[in-house]
């Protein structure tokens, strides 16, 4: 089954579908990485021999260009899902009516808790004690989609944001490989903000 993945930053989350899309048994295989930056998820997708899409908002006039843009680069593609790993911009309405309820994303907090691009520093701030990673459907929000699973990670009293998201990194990896893994073989049956994999 094929798959997209956006990302934007260092590629472990890019790193750990690439490697679960090599192994024999592979439900799935990505057969593009878009990227809106320069970063080290293209550089590891290229290295890996997997088609690179970049895609920076800079180029276009507007959002909206560079959404279609974006969206026609990943269509072409045709990918049955989408995985954004990492991917630092918000998907506009080009790319969600595209590819609706086929995008999944992987948010490194427990949401409705820590949406956004702070999630693990704004938990730390807070003073949780636990917090984890969210696997869940992209809607038209901030990481608002149905949620399809969850994992919760303990805080520990000398974390930093980087010790903790360190610790959230290694078992998103995993929840998202088996997320993914999961959409390909099985699906998803939605129900208004319900997600379930049969
Ligand atoms: C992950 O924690 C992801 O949940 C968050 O950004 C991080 C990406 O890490 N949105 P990497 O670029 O895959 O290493």
């Amino acid at each position: 089954v094929p798959v997209a993945v956006l990302a934007s930053g260092t590629g472990s989350l890019l790193t750990a579908l690439l490697d679960a899309a090599e192994a024999d048994s592979a439900a799935f295989d990505v057969v593009a990485v878009a990227v809106d930056r320069d970063c080290r998820a293209a550089e590891l997708a290229a290295q890996r021999g997997i088609a690179v899409i970049t895609c920076r908002l800079g180029d276009y006039p507007d959002r909206g260009a560079w959404d279609r843009a974006l969206t026609e680069q990943t269509a072409a593609f045709a990918p049955e899902w989408v995985a954004t790993a990492g991917f630092m911009k918000i998907l506009g309405p080009a790319f969600l009516d595209r590819f609706a309820g086929r995008v999944v994303n992987s948010h490194p907090a427990l949401l409705p808790a820590f949406p956004g691009a702070h999630g693990v520093a704004d938990a730390l701030a807070y003073g949780v004690k636990v917090t984890g990673t969210t696997v869940h459907l992209v809607d038209g929000g901030v990481d608002t989609g149905p949620i399809l699973a969850q994992t919760p990670v303990a805080v520990e009293p000398d974390d930093t944001e980087e010790t903790l998201h360190e610790r959230i990194k290694q078992v998103e990896r995993v929840l998202l490989t088996d997320v993914v893994t999961a959409l390909a073989t099985r699906g998803v049956v939605t129900d208004g903000r319900k997600a379930q994999i049969p």
